[in-house]
């Protein structure tokens, strides 16, 4: 993508856009070949199918993809842990993003802040991935904290970015929120 085509998606200018009904399911073995092509599509510093598997195979650790047509669209994996959801994956493959599809990922991972009762649900994005930056505001996430040198990779920054539920919340209240996230 050059520059000019990255500042127009950016912009937020009117571009073809369909809401796509994405089935989203566990994550299976036979789905890593696609989660892994996905992954090396979405990132320059890529985490290896193995890393992706250790991760994945941690007791407290989720993976979940969104499937259309029957073929492997995106994928997110998160931890549990005591008071919060931990997204460490997050990515949708590049010729299905401006869809709806990411966003039917994050509405997904804020449900489950509820069913499992966490009143935290955290991510690290990189200073420069504009791109993840916007989309996770536009999904109500809030940049919490600078994390200098956290990436040791390229020794990039990281933002610590946050959902956070009210203290007091209805059920129909997180209806609406999901509704507003859809919206
Ligand atoms: C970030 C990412 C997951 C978004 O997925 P997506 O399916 O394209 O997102 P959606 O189509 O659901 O977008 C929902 C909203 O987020 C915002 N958004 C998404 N991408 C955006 C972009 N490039 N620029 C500005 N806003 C953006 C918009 O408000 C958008 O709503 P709209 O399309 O009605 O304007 C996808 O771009 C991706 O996989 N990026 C590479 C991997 C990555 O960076 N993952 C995050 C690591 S922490």
């Amino acid at each position: 993508m050059n520059i000019l085509q990255m500042l127009r998606e950016w912009s937020g200018e009117p571009h073809w856009h369909k809401q796509v009904r994405t089935y989203i399911r566990w994550m299976h073995l036979g789905d890593m070949p696609a989660v892994v092509q996905i992954e090396q599509a979405s990132f320059a510093y890529t985490w290896t199918e193995e890393q992706i598997l250790r991760c994945w195979r941690q007791r407290n650790c989720i993976g979940l993809v969104a499937e259309r047509n029957e073929k492997v669209v995106g994928f997110m994996m998160y931890e549990l842990h005591k008071a919060k959801l931990h997204a460490t994956n997050f990515a949708v493959a590049p010729t299905c993003r401006r869809q709806g599809i990411g966003r039917q990922l994050a509405s997904k991972l804020i449900s489950k802040v509820f069913s499992h009762h966490r009143p935290r649900l955290t991510l690290v994005v990189r200073e420069n991935n504009m791109r993840a930056q916007f989309f996770f505001r536009a999904m109500t996430f809030c940049v919490v904290e600078s994390l200098p040198g956290y990436y040791e990779d390229s020794g990039e920054d990281g933002l610590l970015m946050e959902y956070r539920v009210p203290t007091t919340v209805t059920a129909e209240q997180v209806d609406r929120l999901l509704e507003s996230i859809w919206s």
